[in-house]
């Protein structure tokens, strides 16, 4: 599928998710075939002042091309700015938070407030659109609530307002992550409008992606909690979609070298420091599913250095050889 000019090779790719979809873990799934990822979500307040740390949230390297970034903000006219700074890491698209429940982004009318105000919605996407020399995107939520749901008539709007592709999260704002994502909604703006739409929600492997596709008719697939701890998901769908098969999972010695390599980037990236303390979360999600996982608790909230992580990684895979043998 294209987002305005740009093609994109493969099923999924990976969703903004703040705290996560650092450049380590970006780099990790494009390495792992996400199609394209997208930033953090960033401020575009603190995009316009020079704020350090959302000027380091945009930083990109060329492993996670194409990368899109994301901003969130209320006035059209400083998202017209922000988009143009967003422009300027050469990524291939901006995209439009309009889905983010935190009461500190969605209190100021902000992420999924706009939902409850389309017309802003589309306001915030013109003067983005007319500022950039690139596509610019939206994700969007159902609706705020159960008795407004409003993706399909936000949608059109947003089309309208020269949106290239839109990334809808088939739940409303008061239903967070759960329950399970309405695939329906999906459907539905996927038949209102002329643009790409992108499925998100729910995908954890390759039959929900399959899911996905054929029950909203998708253009394409976005991957969020699904891909913690779970790189790898990207290359699983994508030889799925090819071949009709269902490839086998990493075996526990992969995932753990997978997970070094992840953490030493990190650290890299981040220093030591911060680094091995964003680890723990990393770790816990890694060895989710092992048989046993529990009992690493422990070890992974007092990881202290890429040290612990290895040898924590040596007794996972101890573990899980020796239930093996049991
Ligand atoms: C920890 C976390 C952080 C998130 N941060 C963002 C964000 O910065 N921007 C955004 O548009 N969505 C964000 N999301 C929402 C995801 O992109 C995605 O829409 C949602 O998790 C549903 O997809 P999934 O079921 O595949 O996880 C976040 C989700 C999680 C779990």
């Amino acid at each position: 599928m294209n987002i305005g000019n740009f093609e994109l090779n493969g099923y999924a790719a990976l969703a903004p998710m703040a705290g996560v979809t650092d450049r380590a873990f970006r780099e990790l799934c494009m390495e792992f075939g996400s199609a394209y990822c997208t930033s953090e979500m960033v401020s575009s307040k603190g995009l316009i002042v020079h704020d350090r740390k959302s000027e380091l949230l945009i930083n990109m390297s060329e492993k996670e091309r194409p990368c899109e970034v994301q901003i969130f903000g209320n006035d059209p006219a400083e998202m017209a700015l922000a988009a143009k700074k967003a422009e300027q890491t050469g990524c291939f698209a901006v995209d439009i938070n309009m889905g983010c429940p935190a009461p500190k982004v969605a209190a100021h009318g902000s992420g999924s407030a706009l939902m409850k105000n389309p017309e802003l919605a589309g306001e915030i996407t013109n003067a983005c659109v007319n500022a950039v020399g690139i596509p610019v995107t939206c994700k969007i939520r159902s609706g705020w609530d159960e008795d407004s749901i409003n993706a399909v008539e936000t949608a059109k709007i947003l089309e309208k307002a020269g949106a290239s592709a839109i990334t809808v999260h088939g739940r409303t704002r008061r239903q967070m992550y759960a329950p399970p994502v309405n695939l329906d909604i999906i459907r539905r703006v996927k038949e209102a409008v002329n643009i790409p739409v992108i499925g998100n929600g729910d995908i954890f492997d390759c039959r929900s992606a399959l899911e996905m596709y054929e029950k909203t008719k998708c253009d394409f697939a976005a991957i969020g909690r699904g891909a913690l701890g779970n790189p790898w998901i990207f290359s699983r769908i994508n030889s799925f979609f090819e071949t009709g098969e269902i490839p086998a999972p990493p075996g526990i010695e992969e995932r753990m070298t997978v997970m070094i390599n992840h953490i030493v980037q990190l650290c890299e990236y981040k220093g030591d420091y911060v680094g091995i303390r964003e680890a723990r979360k990393h770790a816990g999600w890694y060895i989710k599913g092992i048989r046993g996982a529990a009992s690493f608790r422990r070890e992974i909230g007092s990881l202290e250095s890429t040290d612990d992580l290895r040898r924590l990684a040596e007794n996972v895979i101890k573990s899980v050889m020796n239930e093996g043998e049991n």
